[in-house]
């Protein structure tokens, strides 16, 4: 495997427990936790239990008022010492038992950290610094590209936009753009996924709990790689327009990790039994839904996007807008246009579509209580889902990097 640049050696940790740093050291002392009247260590945490606790402060009294003043005394000094200070070992424990619990519904399959310079298949070290800026300040950018049968999608149209996005949000590279390419490919590589997503982070940094940057030494590059299965056939679906504030097109065109309006979209849509929320711009123009961007198909049989230039430039808007020449082509459409699209016009259309890296393109079948065009999902938005389905699996090279597993 290639070097992985960073401050520490680069290391691919593969197996449970081999990780950039030892985890555990035998020299350690465990802690414990002292009983008060017995004195003897409730000992490592699995051992412990309110019951035994109980049973501990039962035998040591005898009397129902004294035995629960002293369970309230035990329970109290347990309490403080759960909560103590613990060694990074323990860190390291109780991570993995929150990663067991199942508190995750998706599999996260290996994670690169510029911080620790290396790649990790441990979900448990998966981890970034709570002084990092982007974390307190959300100084930072991000993109995604999917991985379908082995190859990245779209990555260096993505990677283009990410590096755009620092600029904007003047974030320093921690590497040139060659060698991001390379960690990302690597993570993949090493994570053995061959269908979900890559998802990549920019950030100024760990350094401090300030607002500015200036204090941030290093800037930081996140990866990780997730698993998903393969997409099903879309079904139309219901959008309402969102009450949530637009960004401001400044903030709007760059992928930054200020996400709340979109989240707020997102969750207003769906309190509201829709799909997600859309935007309109200013103006009162067809801006772009939570995390995907729209598309029209006019009475006239044209392929309609709102313009990009207060929105985010979605990679795969723009290849569904190439892909879409076929379409022109065959006859089933007559044009392709980027322009303002009004609201009445919008929900006069024959087919409306939400188009994404997330969903590819996902027929809308009503737009607030319009039903749009027949109701039904439109032919033109299943076409565009096969063509952009059909390019992941067997597009050209430049749209499709092969992993080297
Ligand atoms: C606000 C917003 N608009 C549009 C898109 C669609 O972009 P892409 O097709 O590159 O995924 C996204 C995707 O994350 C987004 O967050």
């Amino acid at each position: 495997m290639a070097n992985i640049p960073a401050t520490p050696a680069a290391a691919v940790a593969t197996g449970h427990r081999a990780s950039p740093w030892p985890r555990s050291s035998p020299s350690l002392p465990r802690r414990t936790a002292m009983l008060p009247s017995t004195g003897a260590a409730a000992g490592p945490r699995a051992s412990w239990s309110w019951r035994g606790a109980a049973a501990v402060a039962r035998a040591a009294t005898g009397s129902d008022k004294a035995e629960s003043s002293l369970f309230s005394e035990v329970v109290r000094r347990l309490v403080v010492a759960e909560f103590a200070q613990i060694l990074f070992v323990e860190v390291s424990e109780r991570l993995d038992t929150f990663q067991a619990s199942g508190a995750r519904n998706q599999n996260y399959m290996a994670m690169y950290s510029s911080i620790f310079g290396g790649i990790t298949k441990d979900p448990s070290a998966m981890v970034i610094p709570i002084d990092d800026h982007m974390v307190h300040r959300g100084h930072g950018v991000f993109d995604t590209a999917a991985i379908m049968d082995g190859h990245l999608y779209e990555l260096e149209q993505h990677l283009d936009r990410f590096l755009r996005s620092a600029l904007m949000a003047k974030i320093p590279l921690p590497f040139d753009r060659s060698t991001i390419r390379s960690i990302l490919i690597q993570t993949v590589s090493a994570s053995n996924c061959t269908q979900g997503s890559l998802r990549y982070w920019l950030s100024v940094g760990p350094g401090d709990f300030q607002l500015s940057s200036s204090g941030c030494a290093n800037p930081a590059l996140y990866a990780v790689v997730i698993e998903s299965p393969s997409l099903q056939v879309p079904a139309g679906c219901k959008v309402v327009t969102s009450s949530i504030p637009i960004k401001s097109p400044q903030f709007a065109v760059m992928k930054s990790v200020n996400y709340m309006p979109n989240a707020l979209t997102k969750v207003e849509g769906e309190e509201n039994g829709a799909f997600t929320g859309i935007w309109l711009d200013d103006e009162g123009f067809v801006a772009e839904g939570s995390n995907m961007n729209v598309g029209f198909v006019t009475a006239g049989k044209e392929l309609l996007m709102p313009r990009f230039d207060k929105i985010l430039s979605g990679c795969t808007a723009k290849r569904v807008l190439t892909l879409a020449e076929q379409l022109v082509a065959d006859g089933r459409l007559s044009g392709i246009i980027s322009r303002n699209v009004s609201v009445q016009e919008g929900k006069a259309a024959g087919e409306m579509m939400l188009i994404g890296s997330g969903i590819l393109v996902k027929p809308v079948v009503q737009w607030d209580d319009q039903i749009i065009g027949s109701g039904q999902e439109g032919p033109i938005a299943l076409a565009l889902y096969d063509l952009i389905l059909e390019d992941m699996r067997s597009g050209p090279p430049s749209v499709r990097i092969p992993i080297p597993y």
